[in-house]
């Protein structure tokens, strides 16, 4: 397992460019297996999760071609509907893949995506949806045999979550079923609003994407485009938090402010000088901070889960006491533990973390249990005064693409070993 040896305490300054939308991506790349032709992704983030979506592409029979940050991914002509144990078991959100599959083929099988290090991740809202509109699906043995014996109609499903994974596999099915689809309490994430920018550049009709209520006409022909992958807002998120901890000053250049407004808020309310124009966002920390009162997460547009272990991290050396409390996930506080090894103060009550500032953070050896913990944890050992030991960072490779490179652009000392 490859370890980030850090020498942190010093300020960060710069400029960066945020990689494209993990979250984005994979969605995006199940999209291209509806299409008849090519599909060009610019932006593409060079990721582990990305690496397993495109193995699962051509596990299927899609031609992928990386050239930098742009993939190429050619569907045609390919019918298989099964993903192999191996391959699911490589990425837990390989379920998006399921309403694409079954959409295309009337058939889809794989395994059952289980849980993963945030706890269980259950699928019962992209089934019941999946059933609504006439798929047939069995779970057994760990696997999902799906079938469409009468094939796939449009339907009016109420969601009793915003779940997006589930609102991406329901708007990818409803681009192939008889007649419309409405979904009622859809997920609003930018990301939902991506996918269906790239669908509908493909030739689908897809209305309402980022509101509550969306409209799929369906038995579209879909053909290929060329499509801009969204920036990463989780991503930013983790270089805002990083530096406001360490002091210095950032501008991200492709920032798009309504994503990123619940940090810059936050951060600007803690002390931080914050400006944001059209597309670009400048955060200037050289104040001592205070702590925020309570920051509770939720589905977009409120604060989200995903950013709140980087925000847990920075607050560790704001003034006074700032309490997260995290509703989406059961378990995505593992790497309070190894936050408190370098020196933290936090305490985990329930769903909440009372974190308590303290002056400095002390370099200690820390390990990674999942992505965005992982990623707060090689922000605080940025921080940390000394040396720090970062393990596991295959969790972190997942989502950040090459996140030490951007750390040390911006005057930090830090080394992949
Ligand atoms: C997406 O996961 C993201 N992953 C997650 O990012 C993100 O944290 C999450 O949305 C919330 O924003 C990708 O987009 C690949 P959900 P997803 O369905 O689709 C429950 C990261 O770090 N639920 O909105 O799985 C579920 O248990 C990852 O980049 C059901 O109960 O999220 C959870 O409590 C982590 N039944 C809540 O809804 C279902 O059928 C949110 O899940 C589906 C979900």
């Amino acid at each position: 397992m490859s370890e980030f040896i850090v020498n942190g305490g010093k300020k960060l300054y710069g400029d960066v460019t945020v990689q494209g939308a993990k979250n984005s991506v994979l969605p995006l790349l199940a999209a291209t297996y509806l299409s008849n032709s090519e599909c060009v992704l610019h932006n593409c983030p060079r990721l582990s999760d990305v690496d397993a979506s495109v193995a699962i592409l051509e596990h299927l029979g899609a031609k992928c071609r990386f050239e930098g940050n742009t993939l190429t991914v050619d569907s045609n002509g390919c019918f298989s509907s099964d993903i192999p144990e191996t391959l699911m078991r490589e990425m837990r959100s390989s379920i998006i893949f399921l309403g694409a599959i079954i959409a295309k083929c009337k058939a889809a099988s794989m395994s059952l995506p289980g849980g993963c290090e945030l706890g269980p991740r259950p699928i019962d809202i992209h089934l019941s949806a999946l059933r609504q509109m006439g798929a047939e699906i069995e779970c057994t043995a760990g696997r999902l045999i799906c079938t469409a014996p009468n094939g796939l109609s449009g339907a009016e499903i109420h969601l009793n979550f915003p779940s997006v994974g589930a609102t991406e596999n329901i708007i990818l099915t409803a681009c192939k079923a008889k007649g419309t689809t409405v979904i009622y309490n859809a997920a609003k994430e930018p990301e939902i609003c991506d996918l269906a920018s790239f669908l509908n550049s493909c030739g689908a009709k897809i209305k309402g994407a980022g509101t509550p209520t969306v409209v799929i006409e369906g038995e579209r022909e879909l053909s290929g485009c060329v499509h801009n992958v969204i920036p990463d807002r989780i991503v930013a998120a983790t270089y805002l938090f990083t530096v406001a901890m360490c002091k210095g000053a950032i501008r991200i250049k492709n920032a798009i402010p309504e994503q990123i407004f619940p940090f810059c808020h936050i951060l600007q309310k803690c002390g931080c000088d914050v400006s944001v124009n059209a597309d670009s966002v400048t955060l200037r920390s050289h104040n001592a901070l205070h702590n925020f009162d309570v920051v509770s997460s939720g589905p977009y547009p409120g604060f989200p889960t995903d950013a709140g272990p980087s925000l847990v991290s920075a607050s560790c050396l704001f003034k006074g006491t700032g309490v997260f409390v995290e509703n989406i996930f059961d378990s995505r506080f593992r790497y309070v533990d190894e936050l408190k090894r370098l020196g933290a103060d936090i305490k985990v009550v329930g769903r909440a973390a009372i974190v308590t500032g303290v002056k400095n953070l002390a370099g200690a050896k820390v390990e990674a249990h999942d992505l965005r913990g992982g990623a707060a944890l090689v922000s605080a050992a940025v921080a940390a005064h000394g040396t720090s030991v970062v393990r596991n960072i295959e969790f972190i490779d997942r989502g950040y693409e090459n996140i030490e490179k951007v750390f040390a652009q911006l005057g930090a000392e830090i080394k992949r070993k």
